[in-house]
């Protein structure tokens, strides 16, 4: 699996290179680290390149919980899984609780490997992560449950021990709430408590501020403390996204080419991948009610209706699965506000709805927003995923909303 992967994103890579080569003409330094020497100067394998500016891009790596036995072998993060990992794990416990864990928990699940996440708050309630809706989280997490995996919550880690031989056997989690201690056997323990912006380089070098957690300072053009000097991605903090970064260099770009643009980058719709895709944009349901009085649910499965024969939210391709395993087909949700109608929030958790979310935060965020009448004039292809055309279609038009 692991050789699939190197080989399928090396070629994906070259391509995406060959493209920048060849179509927008950008010369390319592979494979070698660069060193900046002061804010027109960067060397590499020994040739220096001047340039009237610098956009730097380097991300950020893994912070490792401060606790003995992060060093044995057998303990993996996302880096070091895919150039060291050299035996078939047999049993995992992961450390943390937010996107890294889920991900990479229900994917060595999914794999064969029974895994258990040991996370200090719920899932998915860390504060890096915003407008999390209570009910998709719990679909979530009880779907994680369904599928096999241990879940402790409320637990942080004190040790990783080995075996004698330099490999974990075991970790070791304290309850927070009573201080009690216990064990978890393992062979694999992977960690993903969070990243940290590769900034010291440039703090030594050319003195750019930074942040409590290392990112690099930058305004709304991608501007740095130091004239000249762009900084971009996960290097800037979080959300370390890759839409954050691409379109941050987009903007350093159009900026140093004369043209004043702007990025805001402070909300956005946001998605994780369990064994399914988790999809949200714009308020939760508790978000809303704490902002307005009138505030509408259209969700699927309806509040209170049990999921065992509602084979919904269906998506193409997965219509036997849902007639089979109905319950596990997905939830969705829109928030809307009754009295403008406006839709605040959309959440959903399934397959194939990502891309539609793109749109709909395009729509939401326009300043006349959308409302639950145009949604429901919209044309729906055949099956569409997340449903919320024709479920907005069910109300709009009636005059008091009302939750569906
Ligand atoms: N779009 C994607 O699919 C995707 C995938 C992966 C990562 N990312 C991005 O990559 C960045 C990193 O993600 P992440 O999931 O690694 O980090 P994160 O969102 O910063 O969450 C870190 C997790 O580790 C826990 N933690 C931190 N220090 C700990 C310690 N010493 N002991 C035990 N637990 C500890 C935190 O718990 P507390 O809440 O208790 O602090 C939290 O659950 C984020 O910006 C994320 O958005 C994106």
């Amino acid at each position: 699996m692991v050789q699939l992967f190197k080989e399928g994103r090396g070629s994906a890579h070259a391509f995406m290179n060959w493209q920048s080569k060849e179509q927008l003409d950008l010369e390319y330094i592979l494979n070698v680290p660069a060193t900046v020497i002061d804010n027109h100067t960067v060397e590499v394998a020994g040739e220096r390149f001047q340039a009237d500016n610098l956009v730097l891009g380097t991300g950020a790596e893994t912070v490792f919980p401060n606790i003995p036995g992060t060093d044995l072998h057998g303990v993996y993060d996302f880096v070091s899984l895919i150039e060291e990992l050299d035996f078939e794990p047999q049993r995992c416990v992961i450390i943390g609780g937010s996107k890294v864990a889920i991900e990479y928990g229900s994917f060595f699940q999914a794999a064969g490997c029974p895994t258990t996440i040991a996370a200090r708050k719920p899932l998915m309630r860390t504060a890096s992560l915003h407008h999390v809706d209570e009910d998709l989280r719990q679909y979530v997490v009880d779907g994680m449950r369904k599928r096999g995996m241990q879940i402790l919550e409320g637990v942080e880690p004190v040790a990783i021990k080995g075996d004698g031989n330099g490999n974990a056997k075991e970790v070791i989690l304290r309850n927070m709430q009573d201080g009690s201690e216990e064990s978890l056997a393992c062979d694999f323990v992977f960690i993903g408590t969070g990243e940290r912006p590769k900034s010291e380089h440039y703090r030594e070098v050319l003195g750019v501020a930074v942040g409590e957690k290392g990112e690099i300072l930058v305004d709304k053009h991608m501007r740095t403390s130091v004239p000249n000097v762009y900084a971009i991605g996960d290097l800037i903090g979080p959300p370390m996204e890759m839409f954050k970064a691409r379109k941050g260099g987009m903007t350093a770009a159009r900026n140093i080419m004369g043209e004043p643009y702007e990025f805001d980058w402070t909300d956005y719709p946001d998605f994780l991948h369990s064994t399914y895709e988790i999809t949200w944009v714009g308020l939760s349901e508790e978000e809303a009610r704490q902002r307005y009085d009138n505030v509408v649910v259209i969700q699927m499965p309806p509040k209170g209706v049990p999921h065992e024969d509602i084979p919904l939210p269906c998506a193409e391709g997965t219509m036997l699965y849902a007639f089979m395993y109905p319950e596990l087909t997905g939830f969705q949700k829109a928030v809307v506000e009754g009295n403008s109608r406006r839709l605040l929030g959309f959440h959903h958790v399934g397959f194939g709805a990502k891309d539609a979310f793109q749109y709909l935060d395009y729509l939401m965020r326009r300043p006349e927003g959308i409302t639950i009448d145009e949604m429901g004039n919209m044309n729906e292809l055949f099956l569409n995923p997340e449903h919320f055309i024709q479920l907005c279609r069910l109300r709009a038009g009636s005059p008091n909303l009302r939750d569906l």
